[in-house]
């Protein structure tokens, strides 16, 4: 079944599914562009390798960074029901200001390619979104206060994945559902219908070159993790890829803990609230698993700014608690 098909019996009838579906047919366009993109990339000029430039949270922009973030920004404006984008890769978030965008319903937050240290190492890289109803008056300029909503208004949020397949995963808060790109006819064909995480497994993942840096409850429970005295009476195994898009996908159907908490070079987090955590929160809750901040419910938290970070837990129910539980 086609996610067009899918989507025309599954989404609620309402005066907005159509908006909707010109969301997820921007997406859809402007992830098949860069998956070809991806897959070609070392054989294509001024793909792969560093832009030369940092975006607003001083780190280094990837050309691929930038590909992405203009390719999904392109496909947005098209799309005639946005009005309106921030993303990781922009200082500040862009108004569309058409005729028709400015009578649109949604704005759109985004990290264009997560993952991008692996992008010249040929390892899984994807798209996070999440899809908001603007609060701004109809017929006007999207303002600040459109984006910065807590995530539990969102409408629609998802994840494209590159990976040895491309696909997207997307929540519209009734499940979870999985979607591969089928290459020959460009299309994604329904692949995961309802995906459920399971509550607990043996995987976690957390860059553990952090460990002595965090706050001592965090190395408790990984001494946990890799000790005969948990759950499974024996070692975890330790999963990190470093794409938090594709460790978030492998704790979706596997199971698993995905931890990244503060550390002194990111004293609020690493990860964007609005572009990372919001997302997959909202995708973990629905598929029965939970994200928080090791101490607070993530689609809770009002966001301040733009670019706000988060520390975040997130994955298998069990594992979260049990991970919060070793916080003071
Ligand atoms: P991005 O490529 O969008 O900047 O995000 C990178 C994030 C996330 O994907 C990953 O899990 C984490 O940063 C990796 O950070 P470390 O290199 O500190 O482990
Ligand atoms: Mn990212
Ligand atoms: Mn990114």
């Amino acid at each position: 079944m086609t996610l067009q098909h899918f989507f025309d019996s599954e989404y609620p009838k309402s005066s907005n599914s159509r908006d909707i579906w010109s969301v997820i047919d921007a997406i859809t366009n402007a992830s098949v562009k860069v998956s070809d993109d991806l897959k070609k990339a070392a054989l294509l000029d001024n793909v792969l390798g560093a832009q030369g430039g940092q975006n607003i949270q001083g780190e280094d922009q990837q050309k691929l960074d930038v590909i992405a973030d203009i390719a999904f920004i392109d496909a947005f404006k098209k799309s005639g029901a946005i009005t309106g984008i921030g993303s990781e890769e922009n200082e500040k978030f862009v108004s569309f200001d058409t005729e028709k965008s400015k009578d649109a319903d949604y704005v759109v937050l985004f990290d264009p390619l997560d993952g991008s240290s692996n992008i010249d190492v040929n390892v899984s890289v994807g798209t996070i979104f999440s899809i908001y109803k603007r609060l701004s008056q109809y017929g006007e300029s999207t303002e600040l206060k459109d984006f910065l909503q807590p995530g539990t208004e969102q409408t629609l949020a998802g994840y494209v994945l590159y990976g040895t397949s491309t696909m997207l995963v997307l929540t519209w808060g009734s499940g979870v559902h999985g979607f591969t790109l089928d290459p020959d006819t460009n299309l994604f064909i329904l692949s995961h219908q309802d995906m459920k995480m399971p509550v607990s497994s043996r995987l976690y993942a957390m860059n553990e070159g952090n460990i002595q840096e965090c706050e001592p409850g965090i190395a408790s429970y990984i001494k946990y993790c890799q000790s005969h005295d948990n759950d499974y009476e024996g070692p975890y195994s330790g999963r990190y890829i470093g794409s938090l898009v594709a460790d978030f996908h492998r704790s979706l159907i596997k199971g698993g803990i995905y931890i990244y908490p503060n550390v002194p070079a990111a004293p609020k987090g690493r990860l964007r609230l609005l572009y990372e955590c919001n997302p997959l929160a909202f995708i973990a809750e629905q598929a029965g698993g939970l994200a928080t901040t090791g101490r607070i419910r993530i689609l809770e938290i009002n966001p301040a700014e733009l670019h706000e970070r988060a520390p975040l837990f997130i994955g298998s129910k069990n594992m979260v608690q049990k991970a919060m539980s070793f916080l003071s």
